[in-house]
């Protein structure tokens, strides 16, 4: 298994299959509301996005991963600050080390491109993704009431230094 940039026009398809299979049975089912593939293309295109794929021997993606700058408008602090917005292991071979491994590569990508530090955050009570990320170095970092999808889903948020 290797890591690699993903190329935007030939990957897409098959990254969204792996996206809605590795959500399918998780709260966050319809992508849709919650992540725009077109924006994560602009994102990359102006350099402020990264996507990376995990690939097999026979050059399948087995999952993806993507993070960008937090926020352009917030100037310097904005763009030293990283959020992972997505990460998704096809469903039949999560818990091999593949999510890990993404994770690792795109901490070293965001800190090539400036970033200092990398957020994430997911649904308060997601105990099994809590427990990924602070598997890989992420610290607790507080919670946000009502922060997904309107009234009554709050978010856990999760941090890690970046050197
Ligand atoms: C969360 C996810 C990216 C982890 O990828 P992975 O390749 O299974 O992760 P790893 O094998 O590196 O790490 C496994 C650890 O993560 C935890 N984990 C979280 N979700 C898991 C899942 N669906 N399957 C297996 N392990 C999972 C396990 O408890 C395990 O911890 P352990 O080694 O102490 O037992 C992957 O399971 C996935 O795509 N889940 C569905 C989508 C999602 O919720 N994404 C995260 C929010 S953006």
């Amino acid at each position: 298994m290797k890591t690699q940039l993903i190329n935007i026009h030939d990957d897409l398809d098959e990254i969204k299959k792996i996206v809605e299979g590795a959500f399918s049975s998780t709260p966050d089912s319809s992508i849709g509301k919650w992540f725009s593939f077109k924006e994560m293309t602009h994102q990359i295109t102006s350099h402020r996005g990264v996507c990376i794929k995990a690939v097999s021997d026979d050059e399948k993606i087995l999952g993806i991963i993507y993070a960008q700058q937090e926020n352009p408008i917030n100037g310097a602090e904005g763009l030293e600050k990283w959020v992972i917005v997505l990460t998704a292991v096809d469903s039949t071979i999560t818990g091999q080390g593949i999510g890990s491994i993404l994770l690792k590569e795109i901490e070293h990508q965001a800190l090539e491109k400036g970033a200092i530090k990398i957020f994430v955050y997911t649904n308060k009570n997601d105990a099994n993704v809590i427990h990924f990320y602070k598997k890989n170095g992420y610290e607790d970092a507080g919670w946000i009431k009502d922060y997904q999808y309107g009234k009554g889903n709050s978010a856990t948020f999760l941090i890690k230094f970046l050197q």
